[in-house]
Parts: C-alpha cells; structure tokens; sequence
C-alpha cells in the first residue's frame, strides 16, 4: 500500500527537532548536530529532502554534492510508516535534483550487512560498485 498525502520538500531549519527524532528512531549512525546541519544547509540546501505528512516529518535523506559526485546521507523512514513508498519518493526526488544541476553521480555508502538498504537503493536505480571505504578521523 503507498502512503497518500505526503510531499516532498526542502528542509528548513525549523524541522531539526524532527528530523532529530526520525534519525533517532532509525539509527542513523552519527546523527548529525544542529551545528552540522546548518553548516550543512550553508552548502547545498536544495538536495536536503525531508517527507511531510501534514506538517509532520516522516522521512529525511540528506544530499550533498561535493563539487565531483553528489551523495545520499542520513537517510530514514519513520518505522511505523515503512514500506509504503516514502524513502524511494525522496531518493527519486533526490535524484531529480541531481539531475537538473547537471550533477553526473549519486553515490550511497551502505554497510556491507545492510541488506535492507542495498535492496531499497537498487529499487530506487542504483547499482553496486566494489569499492571500499577508507576513512581518516581527525586526532
Ligand atoms: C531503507 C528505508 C529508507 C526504506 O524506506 P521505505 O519508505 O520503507 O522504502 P519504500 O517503501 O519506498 O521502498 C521502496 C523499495 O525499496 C525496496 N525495499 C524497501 N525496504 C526494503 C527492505 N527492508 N529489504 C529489501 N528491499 C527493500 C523495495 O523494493 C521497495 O519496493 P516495493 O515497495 O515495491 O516493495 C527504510 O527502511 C529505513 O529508514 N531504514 C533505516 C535507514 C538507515 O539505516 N539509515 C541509516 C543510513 S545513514
């Protein structure tokens, strides 16, 4: 069954608590701080998509392009409303706008044992490539 009445829309800052709320409820690995969502939002506003169902935030991915590819980050569907079309409509739309600003590229980095999302990113066109990653933290 798809989920009716939902659209999907820029974030604004307004929606953090939210947005918060949903990364919290999936898991997402490193939520983002409020301090990192705007320094995110000073970059590339337009490619961080959030789903509203009447004035409620039920899904987040969060887009970024950094100048060669553009990149799907934080992504997540409210558990309750999942399996109803919400995450592919905003991976679509993400794409869309990736499209439009002439970016080549969207990239997804997925743990190798997260099956859930290998599937949900082939059935939004994505495909596998053998890369891994590496990954420098500052001391
Ligand atoms: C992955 C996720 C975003 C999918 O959202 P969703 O709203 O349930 O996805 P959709 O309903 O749009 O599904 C689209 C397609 O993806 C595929 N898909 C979705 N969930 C899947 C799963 N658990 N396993 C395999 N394929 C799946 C299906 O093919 C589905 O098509 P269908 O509806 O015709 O069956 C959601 O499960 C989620 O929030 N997971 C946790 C995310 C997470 O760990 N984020 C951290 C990353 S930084």
């Amino acid at each position: 069954m798809r989920l009716k009445g939902f659209r999907i829309r820029q974030f604004a800052m307004a929606d953090y608590n939210q947005v918060a709320h949903i990364w919290d409820v999936c898991n997402v690995p490193s939520p983002e701080g409020r301090r990192e969502v705007q320094r995110r939002i000073e970059r590339d506003p337009d490619l961080f998509l959030v789903a509203d169902l009447n004035g409620t935030v039920v899904g987040v991915v969060m887009g970024a392009w950094d100048g060669r590819r553009a990149w799907c980050h934080n992504y997540g569907v409210d558990p309750q409303l999942r399996g109803q079309g919400v995450g592919s409509a905003l991976v679509l739309a993400l794409e869309k706008k990736v499209e439009e600003k002439g970016i080549p590229r969207l990239n997804a980095m997925v743990r190798k044992s997260d099956i859930a999302s290998e599937g949900f990113y082939q059935a939004c066109g994505f495909h596998k490539e053998d890369w891994q990653i590496m990954e420098w933290n500052s001391p």
